[in-house]
């Protein structure tokens, strides 16, 4: 059970110290140009390497294995992979006994009777998020003229990110982020209500994402504390344009054409360098595990791109719905 949308359907597959990664993507229209070399910026903003980024350092490099012929698509299902080749899969069997505070160690043990593959958080990891980007790629052509643009706005609660994290390096702890998306030229009417709204559509597939724990569009949060007047948001020409936008671009679920602003909360990396209390589920008693690999100290820090992605992966299917599959490829 591992897929997303209606018509611009996506599947992720693999695991963490798997051969490989990937992604299907089932519904994409027929005729968009696209190349492996396409990819190349998403992936690179979500590759580790910067500070306090992990370092397992993947090539990330893609592989069409279907739906691209002459270098476009064919309207056929599209299945895209990469390698995992930086793989030390240290002992993660302790992980049995021991699930790791924070991560799904235990309720996959539960779920998939004992079964799954625990390795790097196996199906779990963060890394799988690969695939999600490979998707948005591909779901940013379809949306075109709609551009997403994502970005940290804070780091354990700080405006000042890179304080933040030389700070958190050195106490060998881990901080979350708040990321902010905005999608300038957003097409209006995309959304169905009740129950595939644009808000629900989108935050969907933002809580797909490891570690997001919150999502807030417009004033968000801040909109129950408003007075209504406050609140709305006048229009001041006929297009639909607002003079506020506090409904973050969308009323009754469906997009007005202002722009669109949302904003997700990511929460500290799980696994940090320091020791911590926990049951050992054998024994039953408590102990102290110490997490070790390689991992992220600020997972947000490589998160924007990812909601992007997911941003994107939305708004194509909402688009797909409501205007149909084929003109948006020119065909109709
Ligand atoms: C891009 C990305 C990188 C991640 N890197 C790490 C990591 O290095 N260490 C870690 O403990 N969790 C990491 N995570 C988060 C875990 O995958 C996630 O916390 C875990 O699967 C439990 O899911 P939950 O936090 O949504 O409950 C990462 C997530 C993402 C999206």
């Amino acid at each position: 059970m591992n897929s997303f949308g209606k018509i611009f359907r996506v599947s992720l597959f693999g695991e963490s110290h798997g051969p490989a990664i990937g992604v299907i993507i089932d519904g994409c229209p027929p005729g968009l140009p696209l190349r492996t070399d396409d990819f190349v910026y998403d992936l690179s903003r979500r590759k580790s390497g910067g500070k306090g980024t992990t370092e397992r350092n993947e090539t990330d490099q893609p592989e069409i294995l279907s739906g691209v012929f002459e270098e476009r698509t064919t309207g056929a299902p599209l299945t895209i992979t990469t390698n995992n080749s930086d793989r030390i899969s240290s002992d993660y069997d302790q992980f049995k006994n021991i699930p790791r505070p924070g991560h799904a160690d235990f309720v996959a043990g539960i779920k998939y009777s004992g079964f799954s593959d625990l390795r790097g958080g196996g199906h779990f990891s963060g890394r799988i998020t690969w695939g999600l980007v490979v998707a948005g790629v591909i779901a940013k052509m379809i949306i075109k003229p709609s551009e997403i643009s994502a970005k940290l706005i804070s780091a354990g609660g700080s405006s000042d990110i890179e304080a933040a994290l030389e700070k958190v390096l050195v106490e060998g702890d881990s901080i979350g982020g708040i990321i902010e998306c905005r999608v300038h030229k957003p097409a209006k009417a995309l959304g169905e209500p009740f129950f595939y709204s644009f808000e629900s559509a989108v935050s969907h597939v933002i809580f797909s994402i490891p570690a997001i724990k919150g999502i807030e569009f417009g004033s968000g949060f801040a909109a129950a504390v408003m007075k209504g007047s406050e609140h709305n948001d006048p229009f001041i020409d006929r297009t639909g344009r607002t003079s506020t936008n506090n409904a973050g671009g969308i009323n009754g679920g469906i997009t007005n054409g202002n722009e669109i602003v949302f904003r997700v909360a990511v929460k500290p990396t799980s696994s940090t360098g320091i020791e911590q209390r926990t049951l050992d589920f054998e024994k039953n008693e408590m102990t102290l595990l110490k997490v070790g690999g390689r991992h992220d100290r600020c997972i947000a820090m490589r998160m924007p791109v990812i909601v992007e992605a997911a941003t994107a992966i939305a708004m194509a299917d909402l688009l797909m719905i409501d205007r149909g599959i084929h003109e948006r490829s020119g065909n109709s």
